[in-house]
């Protein structure tokens, strides 16, 4: 019988899409760990409503995703250095007591990519997910990082904090970055899968682009990319790596084969 003694979950609204469920049910039979992971969809309006649940019921952990990342950093007691650096949260848990909030997005995303090396990179979208590709970046030691998101002001906000071009929307086909990197959700499934968030035009010369997309696998960006000759990437490594590394923390350090882990995902989407 079923006798699970603690709670994890992940926050987003909506969450039709979320792997995290599956990934880390998984995770907690692999490794022997008495546990259930659920999907909680959960509007803005009731995100402080669902902290307080949080610390009413026996849950462990979790992770956040669209659109909570920036917002359920002011609902925890405490955030790490690099969540701050960040200015976004994705994984929770408790601490000595406290609700204590990090970023794993970071470490993710450069899990591909960090024996790449780039002149210029330009990042699509201004939103949470942006923010940990931006800091990034800079780990990485991109030298001309440009920002361009639909709405103005957030991009405009972004590069002021992180001392990055701003680009308008309507210019991002002509900035010729060597990378450029999507983190809006145009393309995800349900969420305009068909479009992509930049036009063909603009994969000029060579270059890698990485959409952070995961399901699915090849989005019209990346198959826009690739037609152009470009090198391309998709989100299965940067997921899986945020959860292995969400995984380390809730259990104290206990590891998830990497390889496992992307083919039970890949699995899972083909259903
Ligand atoms: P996350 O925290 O995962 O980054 P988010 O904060 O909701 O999620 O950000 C979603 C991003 O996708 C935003 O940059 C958003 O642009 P706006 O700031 O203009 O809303 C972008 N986005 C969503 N739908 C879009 C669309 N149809 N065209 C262009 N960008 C879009």
């Amino acid at each position: 019988m079923l006798s699970p003694a603690a709670l994890f979950g992940v926050v987003g609204y909506p969450l039709a899409h979320s792997m995290s469920p599956a990934l880390h049910n998984w995770g907690f039979s692999r490794v022997g760990i008495s546990a259930v992971y659920m999907a909680w969809p959960v509007p803005s309006e009731k995100l402080a409503d669902f902290f307080v649940a949080v610390r009413t019921l026996p849950i462990r952990g979790g992770n956040i995703t669209l659109p909570h990342k920036v917002a359920s950093m002011a609902l925890l007691d405490t955030v790490s250095t690099r969540a701050k650096s960040v200015g976004a949260v994705n994984v929770f848990f408790w601490e000595g007591g406290r609700l204590h909030g990090d970023n794993t997005d970071v470490t993710g995303f450069l899990a591909p990519i960090r024996n790449e090396r780039f002149t210029s990179a330009l990042v699509l979208g201004a939103g949470g997910a942006s923010r940990a590709v931006v800091v990034g970046l800079k780990e990485l030691g991109v030298p001309d990082i440009a920002v361009s998101n639909r709405s103005a002001n957030k991009a405009e906000a972004l590069a002021k904090d992180f001392g990055l071009r701003f680009v308008p929307w309507d210019n991002r086909a002509s900035v010729g970055a060597d990378c450029v990197i999507n983190t809006t959700s145009v393309g995800m499934k349900g969420e305009r899968v068909a479009e992509s968030p930049f036009p063909q035009e603009g994969f000029t010369g060579r270059g890698l682009a990485y959409d952070i997309i995961y399901n699915p696998l090849e989005t019209r960006f990346l198959a826009d990319a690739r037609a152009a000759g470009w090198k391309t990437q998709d989100g299965l490594a940067m997921f899986v790596e945020q959860a292995r590394e969400s995984f380390r923390l809730w259990h104290k350090g206990a590891d998830l084969p990497a390889e496992e882990a992307a083919a039970l995902i890949k699995q899972t989407l083909a259903l």
